[in-house]
């Protein structure tokens, strides 16, 4: 249910902010394949936008453009009011601390505990905290967040895939991330560890207010995550609106997504 409350929020952000993401006329074509046709986006600052398109339709192109893991052929990308490609080393370093990531392959270190997963990204990044004396209760506030404070001093073959994906998702926030980027958040996943992770993902929105893109081919998790959607056909922004307002579009290509 996209309740009034959610509505709002948007409104908010949109009136009352900048994007705190802007991409542009973003074009990547592979050979002759042309996977995105000048695509455009904004997130604002606080909500959850999501991203739908089918298997293949240059969902994860454009989010590996997006963190520049992949260069476009062309297209403007700015993020927190600093142009992408305008940035040295040390710049997009620093920018991508205030990014998190989870995508379906962010795997934990096997070798690591849990608490050593969640450690390595405080020390890749010191310069964002400092030299930290004592990391656990950072650790612990994330493994919290995330309900897994027992797991603390688990190997990572010890828990299940719903729990590592929780993992994953606890050493994403403990940077403290203003944006968080989630490519697929729940696919491999059965669908009652499916609702766990949407839950959370709404649960962090709230408490920490961060700004998130979810990219997503299952309309479950849009319906229950989706303050504003957009659908990527053709290599564009086809479509933009509440999850209510596409699925009540009569646009065919529009209908397609919403038949089940
Ligand atoms: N590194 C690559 N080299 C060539 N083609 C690629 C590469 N990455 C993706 N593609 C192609 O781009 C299209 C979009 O892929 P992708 O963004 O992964 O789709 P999805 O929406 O499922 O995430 C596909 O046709 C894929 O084959
Ligand atoms: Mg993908």
């Amino acid at each position: 249910m996209i309740t009034k409350a959610h509505i709002d929020v948007k409104q908010d952000a949109k009136s009352n902010n900048q994007p705190i993401i802007k991409i542009r006329n973003l074009r990547k074509a592979f050979g002759d394949n042309v996977v995105l046709n000048g695509f455009n986006l904004e997130l604002y600052e606080g909500e959850n936008l999501v991203i739908m398109g089918k298997s293949g339709s240059g969902k994860s192109v454009m989010i590996k453009c997006l963190i520049g893991l992949m260069q476009a052929d062309s297209g403007y990308i700015e993020i927190m009011g600093k142009d992408l490609l305008s940035l040295n080393q040390v710049e997009l370093d620093k920018l991508r601390t205030e990014i998190g990531f989870l995508f379906q392959g962010s795997a934990l270190y096997d070798s690591m505990t849990v608490r050593e997963n969640l450690e390595f990204p405080l020390r890749r990044h010191k310069h964002k905290f400092g030299p930290i004396e004592d990391t656990t209760p950072l650790v612990e506030e994330a493994l919290k967040n995330v309900g897994l404070l027992d797991a603390i001093d688990l190997m990572p073959a010890e828990l299940s895939g719903g729990m590592k994906r929780r993992i994953a998702l606890a050493r994403t926030l403990i940077l403290k991330p203003k944006i968080i980027l989630y490519d697929e958040p729940t696919s491999g996943l059965d669908p009652i560890t499916s609702k766990e992770i949407i839950e959370l993902m709404r649960n962090i929105q709230r408490e920490y207010r961060t700004s998130s893109l979810i990219i997503t081919h299952d309309v479950d998790c849009a319906r229950v995550v989706a303050e504003r959607m957009i659908l990527l056909v053709d290599g564009i922004n086809y479509a933009e609106g509440t999850y209510n307002e596409l699925a009540s579009s009569e646009d065919e290509k529009i209908k397609a997504f919403f038949k089940q």
